[in-house]
């Protein structure tokens, strides 16, 4: 019987680390190991590293990576990127990995009512996967990447600069993922990040749309904007979002239930470069949990 150890990483490790997550790849997020190092020492600061990061290891070899985050807005606790290397996998490690995530998401916040996963489109292993440790598929959420050039309007809005006193109206927009902005405290941080629109209707100046830029190092040319719209102002905002960006390509997640924003952006050329299925689960007491 092979003894697996599960424990957070040690800091010499970020190297075999990200050989293990490379292996998970397609079905994982890719990343250059620039962009990995990045993400690596901004949780080792934050004290994610240690608390919200795990190593399967058998002897000194790590066979598995995990690494979790929790969405405080949502109440969720998210197992964002698991991996078991190929040469070791249906051994009982994605499980275990899972299980201590879901350990250290607790402890992190004890508050939390649900564990969420994503889980790759072309990826079909993961989902009976998941769905064996308790977890339930609940939707689709796409990437589309597409052209910018194709500056339309169909209906002009008013855009301006967000101040801090219009943050109580952004909550009350439609976030284009689940993962989306709903709560004050994340709002503030990304407006104080600069890069932040918001969108009103110019007859009766009423907040419709708020869009945020993201530069992703891993794809320079390209620019990412996560949106948020009021009902009815979908494909106005998205027009209004894509008429800002100076790159040439456009990168969105949005979620499959939001129809006719997905119908406008394939019409307007996009394309479909990834795609996920979020699983959740509901959190039992806590003493259950630890008791299992
Ligand atoms: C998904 C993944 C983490 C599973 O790790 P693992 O160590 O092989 O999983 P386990 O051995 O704990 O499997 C537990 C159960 O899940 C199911 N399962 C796991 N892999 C499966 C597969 N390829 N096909 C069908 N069922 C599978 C089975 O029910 C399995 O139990 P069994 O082996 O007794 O039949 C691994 O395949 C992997 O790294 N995939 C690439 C990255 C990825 O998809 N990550 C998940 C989302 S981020």
């Amino acid at each position: 019987m092979i003894e697996t150890i599960v424990r957070p990483p040690t800091l010499e490790e970020m190297s075999s680390f990200y050989r293990v997550y490379q292996t998970g790849v397609p079905n994982v997020d890719s990343l250059t190991y620039d962009g990995f190092s990045r993400w690596w020492n901004r949780s080792k600061i934050l004290g994610d590293l240690l608390a919200l990061w795990r190593v399967a290891a058998v002897e000194d070899e790590l066979v598995g990576v995990s690494i979790s985050m929790v969405l405080d807005s949502y109440g969720w606790g998210a197992i964002w990127e698991l991996v078991v290397d190929p040469e070791w996998r249906r051994k009982g490690i994605g499980t275990r990995l899972a299980q201590e995530s879901e350990h250290a998401l607790l402890e992190r916040n004890p508050a939390l009512t649900h564990f969420a996963m994503a889980l790759k489109l072309q990826n079909p292993a993961a989902i009976p996967f998941a769905e064996r440790l308790g977890y339930g598929i609940q939707s689709l959420v796409l990437r589309l990447d597409g052209p910018t050039e194709d500056k339309t309007f169909a209906k002009a809005l008013d855009v301006k600069i967000p101040r801090l006193e219009d943050i109580p109206l952004i909550m009350h927009l439609t976030p284009d993922t689940y993962w989306g902005l709903r709560d004050y405290r994340m709002i503030e941080f990304s407006l104080r990040g600069g890069n932040c629109y918001l969108m009103t209707e110019p007859t009766n100046n009423l907040v419709v749309g708020f869009a945020r830029y993201e530069h992703d190092h891993d794809y320079p040319d390209a620019t990412v904007i996560s949106f948020s719209y009021r009902q009815g102002y979908g494909q106005d905002v998205v027009d209004a979002a894509l008429n800002g960006v100076k790159t040439q390509k456009a990168i969105l997640w949005v979620q499959a239930k939001h129809e006719e924003i997905l119908d406008h952006l394939y019409a307007k050329g996009f394309h479909r470069a990834d795609a996920e299925f979020l699983a959740r689960k509901r959190i039992k007491g806590l003493c259950q949990i630890f008791a299992d």
